[in-house]
């Protein structure tokens, strides 16, 4: 296939990229670059590459894709906070734009990443992709929009799918700490101690970053007849996880390490545990490659292995918001 992968440059897109090249597909990557210089480790360039932003793509770029992988955008709740509107103008307006452009273009796929978070404050602790969603935030509200309105576009010639991702934890050559576990992991390993923001009760679906690549690669391989405008959560079961959970995990492989609890955001009113019934329904051969704790275990390797410090915990490279805000000028 020939695949144009969006946000290629980022933590899942990183990842994404060299395995659907492993997979004999050839990639073209679309990415404004926001967090450019912002890189840990070499990533592996699409065959083709536009540092470009998507809102500016035309009907043309796109003719000749078999695929669209939609993952450009601002890309959690504390950046929709920053400028909601910005966040709907790429999330949302910028998303139904480029599936608008695909299909007019013929590409017959387009693979959505959306989000867990959509299920806000759960009704119930076991959520599945028919239940009421709840989405507490911009960001949260842009990605269930989108899916709204592109999942309309959906005819004999155009099938959106929709990942609704967990949310992503562990190594990537574009690495973040401003994702729940990630944090945690590297607040020990540069600080010594596990410093818990909410009161630790929150449940969080969790999942390997490279897991959701994968997801999309078997999606977007997967015959249209089982993906055609079909929304999936994409996780497992057993990787629900409260706060807590997580900070005793880290504790396992830091000993030393004492959990803090800080206060600072006093109860998280996102809580959500999911149900995957339906991912493993739809590719009955698709396992996750991690569970949270081998996941863990190689971050914490690599941590240790790039000597990570405190400056780095404290620093931009890895907090999306932190580079984003100066680079905002580059998207407005
Ligand atoms: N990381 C998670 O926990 C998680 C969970 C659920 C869903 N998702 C979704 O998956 C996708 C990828 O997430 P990520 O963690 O890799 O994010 P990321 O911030 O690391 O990467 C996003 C990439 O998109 C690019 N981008 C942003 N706006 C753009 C624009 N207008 N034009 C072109 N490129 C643009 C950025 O430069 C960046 O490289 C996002 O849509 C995110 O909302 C992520």
């Amino acid at each position: 296939m020939n695949v144009l992968v969006t946000g290629h440059k980022g933590y899942i897109g990183a990842h994404l990229v060299p395995l659907l090249i492993e997979n004999g597909h050839t990639v073209t990557g679309c990415d404004i670059n926001l967090y450019e210089s912002t890189g840990w480790e070499e990533t592996v360039a699409p065959q083709t590459e536009w540092i470009r932003d998507v809102r500016n793509l035309s009907v043309e770029d796109l003719r000749g894709h078999d695929a669209v992988m939609h993952l450009a955008a601002l890309s959690n709740d504390p950046m929709g906070d920053v400028d909601a509107e910005l966040t709907y103008q790429i999330n949302l307006e910028g998303s139904v734009k480029l599936a608008e452009m695909a299909k007019e273009a013929g590409v017959s796929r387009f693979l959505f990443a959306s989000s867990c978070s959509i299920y806000g404050k759960g009704a119930k602790l076991d959520m599945d992709e028919s239940d009421p969603v709840n989405p507490l935030t911009a960001y949260a509200k842009s990605k269930i929009e989108s899916e709204k309105r592109i999942s309309a576009l959906a005819d004999d010639n155009f099938s959106p799918t929709f990942l609704r991702n967990a949310t992503a934890y562990g190594h990537s050559p574009m690495l973040r700490i401003d994702l729940v576990v990630n944090n945690l992991l590297a607040c020990a390993v540069s600080q010594g101690n596990i410093a818990i923001k909410s009161d630790g009760s929150p449940w969080r679906p969790l999942i390997h970053c490279k897991d959701i690549a994968r997801a999309f690669v078997a999606l977007g391989e997967a015959s249209r007849d089982k993906v055609h405008n079909l929304i999936v959560n994409v996780g497992g079961n057993k990787e629900n996880f409260q706060v807590k959970d997580v900070a005793d995990e880290v504790q396992k492989l830091l000993p030393e390490a004492e959990i803090v609890y800080t206060g600072e955001v006093g109860e998280d009113p996102r809580n959500y545990k999911v149900n995957f019934d339906l991912l493993n329904f739809v590719l009955p051969d698709f396992q996750l490659e991690y569970t949270l704790q081998k996941g863990m275990q190689e971050l914490h390797q690599k941590l240790t292995e790039h000597q990570f410090s405190e400056q780095d915990f404290a620093g931009d490279q890895f907090v999306r918001l932190r580079t984003l805000k100066k680079r905002l000028e580059l998207i407005q």
